[in-house]
């Protein structure tokens, strides 16, 4: 596969973290988050007036670190990469407006890119030998989708959830718990010292499905939580939690995986930041002789690098945007 031999300042800012990062070929040099997170916990979730303020107050900054840890100048960039598609519109706008304005005056290609492929392609860093085709698991706060990856920008949607994403899962079942915004990592950290068999919940579709729903474990964790009041063990019903979506995915991921007759398994996306999650793919993967591969952790959450990466493909291929590009509330991939 062909990828962009310049450096690429990539932008992301679609949901709650301003990111930017420098990238050469596959090699992410540098990747900056500045997270809202503390910002939107006090409201416990995203609140889009406020986070489009926020990248307005941090883009400059960002891209500033960012260039200086990847040990490159403005005028060494070859070309600008930012997600322009989908997301929260005010707050991709903010790092749409901030690519244009640098492409134009530095008179460089700038690409806008789609948040999911970004997510897609992460796994261009450490997976020199990715084959195609392979399927993709994305896992999001706003995505869960099993996709067959034909080649880099040939996507196929083999499966997809009917209702929540699993982020919003885990998102919405901490917040019934009392855990903090967000909801992932808090599952995660409670269900550390949880019995997972303790609170026995539903896995949505039943039968022969590559779909997800997820909308009943959110009601069930809301039942729990009515029946049991102040004696519910929160350890043990972050574990119960977290092993079901777990193990749905799972099962639903290996599912595509014999149908499309994959060799390669790719997990990305927040949620795959999820440790129990890489490592349940992991075994399952590695007991049918399936090659697995998840980018490390600060490429899984919302981050620039991914975009920078998904660009290198892209502009390699001689694709570009002119200054009429705009930012995308929706967009498939
Ligand atoms: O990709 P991402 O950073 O943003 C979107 O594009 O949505 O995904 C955010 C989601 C949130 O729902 C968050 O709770 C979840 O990823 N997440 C996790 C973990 N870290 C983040 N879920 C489970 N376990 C984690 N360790
Ligand atoms: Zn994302």
């Amino acid at each position: 596969m062909r990828l962009f031999d310049r450096p690429i300042l990539a932008i992301e800012t679609s949901c709650d973290e301003t990111s930017a990062a420098v990238v050469v070929g596959r090699e992410v040099r540098s990747n900056v988050v500045a997270s809202q997170i503390e910002m939107h916990r006090k409201w416990g979730g995203v609140v889009p007036e406020a986070a489009a303020r926020a990248h307005l107050e941090a883009i400059l900054p960002t891209i500033q670190e960012a260039l200086d840890r990847g040990g490159v100048g403005l005028r060494d960039l070859g070309a600008i990469a930012v997600t322009n598609r989908p997301g929260l519109v005010g707050a991709l706008s903010v790092g749409v407006t901030a690519a244009k304005g640098l492409a134009v005056a530095l008179g460089i290609p700038l690409l806008g890119v789609h948040h999911l492929e970004g997510h897609m392609l992460s796994v261009l860093a450490i997976a020199e030998a990715l084959p195609f085709p392979h399927t993709c698991l994305i896992v999001s706060g706003g995505h869960t989708e099993l996709v067959s990856v034909r080649a880099p920008g040939e996507y196929v949607v083999v499966g997809e959830t009917r209702d929540d994403a699993a982020g919003e899962a885990f998102d919405k079942g901490a917040r019934l718990l009392g855990l903090s915004y967000p909801g992932g990592r808090a599952i995660q950290e409670a269900a550390r010292s949880g019995n997972p068999r303790r609170y026995p919940l539903p896995r949505g579709l039943s039968g022969d499905t590559t779909d997800f729903s997820f909308s009943g474990l959110k009601t069930a964790v809301l039942r729990l939580v009515e029946k049991e009041g102040d004696a519910i063990d929160v350890a043990d019903a972050a574990a119960s939690l977290q092993a079901t979506i777990v193990s749905v995915l799972t099962e639903r991921a290996m599912r595509a995986v014999d149908r499309m007759d994959s060799s390669a398994l790719t997990l990305v996306g927040g949620v795959a930041a999820n440790v129990a999650l890489r490592e349940s793919l992991a075994a399952a993967c590695k007991r049918v002789g399936v090659a697995f591969f998840t980018p490390p952790i600060d490429l899984c959450t919302d981050n620039a690098g991914m975009i920078g990466l998904a660009a290198s493909h892209r502009l390699a291929a001689g694709e570009r945007d002119d200054i009429g590009l705009e930012a995308l509330p929706n967009a498939d991939l």
